[in-house]
């Protein structure tokens, strides 16, 4: 058997992690073959629930958990880390707008991005969860020096995985028939899914679903609004999906990606071929070698109606960047 690594989870006691712990200890993303050892983060005051959680965990007794560490110590969650997934934030509360949101959530990923460079180990790669997740990403990256940029990812794959779906339930195939879905942008409202590269059992799924005016209308909104349609259901937000989408988006960092397929992730903005500004986390269609190393897919041709979009979505991350930037 390996040696254990080490993934260290924040918001260890709420519904996200809920469903991730068990997974990652269940061997589902990093293989039946790797034990890992789980660096649990909480606030102080969820520390109880989290002892709950904990003690869940154990009686589980997944074969593959080696060790289980709870802490309110953000140095003690992140040392030696091998993969942090941050989770935890500040949920939006009654009345507070996008920029209250970011706003409250920085000094928290300010921490935890000097957290992470003074302890983690040296592989280390961090996938921000917690809203606004690009954001979050990029105060949380800008204080850790030592940790290159392309470690980051901000998580846009439930955003990819839910317009798989739409995809193929409209088309009628199953989800695996669905390929290259690229989400582009801000895990918001504003994200672009570029639809006209998605393919549809190898064709373009604008020709398998002849129906433009679906794809620009109900595909895009339901996409963008469905965090928001499954607090409206559940009275909670999505939860288990969530966890899987962390959990899909590691899995596709870590495998080679399918010839001629993409997953998606929001990366640091530095040079990219589509002309987006530079020093945003911004969701592009990426492949991975499966040993570490990721690209930008290269070489698409975006309509006028494509660009508009991803520029819009640019444009928002700029504005939020603009609420942080004595975080940077
Ligand atoms: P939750 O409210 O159930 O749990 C969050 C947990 O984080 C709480 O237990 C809280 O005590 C903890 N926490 C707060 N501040 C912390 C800190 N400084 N350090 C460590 N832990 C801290 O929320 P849930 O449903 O688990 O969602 C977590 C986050 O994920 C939210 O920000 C949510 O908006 C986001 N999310 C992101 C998605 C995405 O696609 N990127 C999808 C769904 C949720």
């Amino acid at each position: 058997m390996k040696d254990p690594i080490r993934v260290a989870v924040t918001g260890g006691a709420g519904q996200i992690a809920y469903s991730l712990l068990f997974r990652i200890g269940n061997g589902e993303v990093f293989g039946p073959e790797q034990p890992v050892i789980l660096q649990i983060l909480e606030i102080p005051q969820a520390m109880d629930a989290l002892k709950g959680v904990v003690m869940e965990l154990q009686d589980s007794a997944q074969p593959l958990v080696h060790d289980i560490i709870a802490t309110d110590d953000a140095n003690v969650a992140f040392k030696d880390a091998n993969w942090a997934i941050l989770v935890g934030g500040k949920p939006r509360g009654p009345g507070m707008v996008r920029a209250d949101l970011i706003a409250a959530n920085g000094p928290i990923f300010l921490d935890q991005g000097k957290a992470i460079n003074d302890n983690a180990a040296d592989d280390i790669r961090v996938v921000v969860v917690a809203n606004p997740c690009n954001s979050n990403c990029l105060v949380a990256a800008s204080n850790a020096p030592d940790v290159p940029k392309d470690r980051w990812f901000a998580m846009t794959r439930l955003d990819e995985n839910r317009a798989r779906a739409q995809v193929a339930d409209k088309a009628g195939v199953l989800s695996t028939e669905v390929t290259n879905v690229g989400i582009w942008g801000n895990h918001s409202a504003s994200q672009f899914p570029n639809f006209e590269e998605i393919k549809v059992g190898g064709k373009p799924a604008t020709e398998v679903i002849d129906d433009r005016g679906w794809f620009e209308g109900d595909f895009l909104t339901t996409v963008q609004d469905r965090g928001k349609a499954i607090i409206d259901a559940r009275g909670k937000s999505s939860a288990a999906s969530a966890a899987n989408a962390a959990l899909d988006t590691i899995r596709s960092l870590i495998t080679p990606t399918a010839e001629g397929d993409w997953f998606s992730a929001a990366v640091y903005s530095d040079g990219n071929p589509y002309g987006i500004a530079d020093g945003i986390f911004y969701s592009f269609p990426l492949r991975s070698t499966g040993n570490g190393d990721w690209e930008i897919v290269e070489g698409l041709e975006l309509s006028d109606y494509a660009k508009e979009k991803a520029a819009a979505t640019q444009d928002e991350l700029l504005k939020e960047r603009e609420a942080i930037t004595d975080l940077l």
